[in-house]
């Protein structure tokens, strides 16, 4: 089928279930459903979790397609909800841009609303804040023993940096988010455009000390969530500095993950994980594709064919096999994988799975601007 009838209909489904979805959370953030199939509200258990504000952006890319008040109100409470976290510092790390990027940032550039630049500066501050002159690396998550810790899912927060600097006409943001993305290209990225999860630096002196495998199987492997934030976090890092090296990385680490997922072009959770068990990671493959169909663009047609197709590809197969379009029930992406090695939430929707995959079909569509 033509890709483009493809996603007018997906679209279409995606508008039933999640207005049925708004109108059941619009004072909630999902994280992923329970056993009855609906979601639990995450302000009640973790009002700090790097995920709360996938919802948030859901409700931003639904209302940019429709114009449906449902969508913008729901994004409006959730933007509301999130300033239990933004209120507190010391529970805050590297993730505030996945929490207030995609909400506050992107309710601003749609809306124009001065408390929600606000809150996206001060998150762009907080962010900024974790950079460590001498590792030349933005620091991960918190507590004394990781203070040299870097993670490749950090290259999707900088581009709250690029935005702050071209907000305030202050290019100090813009040169913390570069030398980041300098030092993850050279010491996350291996030859082989796979990538290492989790990087330790010398925090005082500089210098990686040794890497871990984080959330993937091992520390030589491959944890697809992380090679699609590679993906997707370079593409923009390229979008935003127009620094070529980047968007050669993105195309790198993209070039590795469609040479490794699996026969119906779905990663599993580690690329580099032994045959069996097959554990699938959707989520990664939502990321991916979006970060595929942003290089696509930034190349000529003939070289962003294998990118596009690659993310078409995907995102056909997890729409045929693992999405559920059953309004009654929450969650859209199925088979997602919190790490290789989880015991909780494998093998089924989170929600940033339903996030990304959704954006893919904005982006398929051109339903508005870039959210990152
Ligand atoms: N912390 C981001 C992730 O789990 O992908």
């Amino acid at each position: 089928m033509d890709y483009k009838v493809w996603a007018d209909e997906v679209w279409e489904k995606a508008v039933v279930k999640l207005r049925a979805e708004a109108e059941r959370n619009t004072n909630a953030i999902p994280y992923v459903p329970g056993e009855d199939g609906m979601y639990t509200d995450m302000m009640k258990e973790n009002p700090y979790w790097w995920t709360n504000g996938f919802w948030g952006g859901l409700m931003w890319l639904m209302y940019q397609g429709t114009k449906e008040e449902i969508f913008a109100q729901t994004a409006r409470n959730s933007e509301e909800l999130l300033d239990t976290a933004l209120s507190t510092y010391d529970k805050l790390d590297h993730d505030v841009g996945f929490l207030w990027h995609i909400t506050a940032g992107v309710n601003y550039r749609l809306n124009g609303s001065e408390k929600s630049k606000w809150r996206a500066m001060t998150a762009a501050s907080t962010l900024a804040s974790r950079f460590n002159e001498n590792g030349r690396f933005i620091r991960a998550w918190n507590g004394d023993e990781n203070q040299g810790w870097a993670i490749i899912d950090c290259m999707m927060n900088i581009p709250l940096l690029y935005w702050a600097s071209r907000e305030i006409n202050d290019d100090r943001f813009k040169y913390i988010a570069m030398a980041h993305a300098d030092s993850t290209m050279q010491n996350h990225v291996r030859p082989d455009g796979s990538v290492n999860h989790i990087l330790v630096y010398d925090h005082i002196n500089g210098g990686v000390i040794k890497s871990l495998g984080g959330q993937g199987y091992n520390e030589n492997s491959a944890w697809s969530r992380g090679q699609a934030w590679g993906i997707y976090g370079f593409a923009l890092s390229y979008i935003h500095t127009g620094k070529k090296e980047y968007l050669d990385t993105a195309k790198k680490i993209a070039n590795f993950f469609i040479a490794s997922v699996c026969d119906d072009y779905l990663p599993k959770s580690d690329l580099r994980a032994p045959q069996e068990p097959v554990i699938y990671d959707t989520t990664a493959g939502a990321i991916a594709a979006c970060g595929m169909l942003e290089i696509a663009n930034c190349l000529d047609e003939n070289e962003g064919r294998i990118y596009k197709n690659a993310a078409v590809n995907m995102l056909m197969t997890m729409e045929e096999k693992f999405c559920d379009w059953d309004s009654d029930k929450d969650s859209i992406l199925q088979m997602g994988s919190e790490a290789y090695h989880a015991k909780g939430n494998q093998q089924k929707a989170i929600i940033y799975g339903d996030y990304y995959f959704v954006e893919a079909i904005y982006k398929l569509k051109n339903l508005g601007p870039l959210f990152w």
